[in-house]
């Protein structure tokens, strides 16, 4: 093994220009800079008589552990699919998801600030224990004392359930760690921990502190690594704006996730009222229309659909008059599909 330094991260391999034609095997580190962060990258640039992974990958160094790269060849899309569905902490979402979330699914859920996806993280992580199971929370935005606080608020005794070991909470400021770093952690927790559930509130929090492609690297890596753990995982994305029209969610979260979640603040007549809505779920059908929610002391109560408002998703909410047997075609159309 030779080592051998490089004046610059994208120039020739070696000072002399030889060293790569006199080896047999060729590994390029780099450490470049990214919009203000340094990102490390390992390449296998020639590896003679063997099939190789080729590009660049990023790898991070942890304590004890040494070089640690991030690649996805252990988790291939080949994790079998289970078919059984899982409480999803409410009981009107199951019956909107015709049954529950997928055992091994990835669940997004996007709203503004305040609709309510922590509280929906709650729900889940409470659904979990309430049957047997354990969920582990990785919280960006708020300290375990802040979210132990506004569960109690949603009548949930985390304390409680923590003490019974059904959940556990590692909450940290995403600026401590390169995401690479995040990931190694969430990964390292996880295989302590065992959780049969996962949530990540919020993904908002972890993006910002990246350029673009560190961060889809990072999704791409977590959502692998959450579908070779066949664990439920429910993650939590700010909409950027807090009425109007929003687009959903970045592209490449909402290609990676197998049920996208909408929640949506709806002004009517002077007032803000909020809307529910399962936009995608793969491998099934579902409730296709916008229910009001409202959150209480017992946390998130899913009612009836908007039956007279139109222009939710676009953003400008109109109040229209539906005729009753027009509302029942309506449903009919929705809901036989
Ligand atoms: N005990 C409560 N009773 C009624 N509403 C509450 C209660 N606690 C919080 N809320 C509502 O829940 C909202 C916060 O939800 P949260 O899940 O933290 O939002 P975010 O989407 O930002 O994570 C608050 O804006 C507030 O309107
Ligand atoms: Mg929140």
């Amino acid at each position: 093994m030779v080592t051998s330094e490089r004046a610059e991260e994208y120039g020739q391999i070696g000072r002399h220009g030889v060293e790569e034609f006199v080896c047999d095997n060729v590994i390029v580190l780099r450490n470049a800079l990214e919009e203000e962060t340094r990102r490390r990258t390992i390449e296998v640039l020639k590896m003679r008589g063997v099939d190789h992974l080729t590009g660049e990958f990023p790898f991070t160094i942890v304590p004890h552990s040494g070089i640690v790269v991030i690649t996805l060849e252990n988790t291939a899309l080949n994790a079998p699919s289970a078919d059984e569905r899982i409480h999803s902490g409410l009981t009107e979402l199951d019956e909107m998801c015709n049954g529950g979330m997928f055992r091994d699914s990835i669940n997004l859920v996007s709203g503004a600030t305040g609709t309510g996806k922590t509280l929906l993280v709650s729900e889940f992580t409470r659904g979990g224990a309430s049957r047997g199971e354990r969920s582990l929370i990785f919280s960006f935005e708020e300290s375990r004392s802040q979210l132990f606080r506004n569960a109690a608020g949603w009548g949930m005794d985390f304390e409680d359930l923590e003490a019974k070991g059904f959940i556990r909470v590692e909450a940290a400021y995403p600026e401590i760690r390169s995401l690479e770093d995040h990931l190694v952690q969430i990964k390292r927790v996880v295989e302590e921990y065992q959780p049969h559930r996962i949530a990540i509130d919020s993904l908002s929090a972890l993006e910002r502190i990246a350029p673009e492609r560190s961060y889809r690297e990072f999704l791409i890596g977590l959502t692998a690594y959450i579908k070779h753990c066949q664990v439920a995982a429910l993650l939590t994305s700010s909409a950027r704006n807090l009425l109007g029209a929003t687009s959903v969610t970045d592209a490449h979260i909402s290609t990676l996730t197998d049920m996208i979640m909408l929640l949506r603040y709806v002004e009517i007549g002077g007032a803000v009222r909020r809307g529910f809505m399962v936009l995608k779920l793969r491998g099934s059908t579902h409730d296709k229309q916008i229910h009001e929610f409202v959150i209480d002391s017992n946390g998130m109560r899913i009612g009836a659909p908007f039956r007279d408002v139109t222009g939710i998703l676009a953003g400008s909410p109109q109040r229209v008059a539906v005729l009753e047997e027009e509302y029942d075609d309506m449903r009919y159309m929705f809901n036989g599909d």
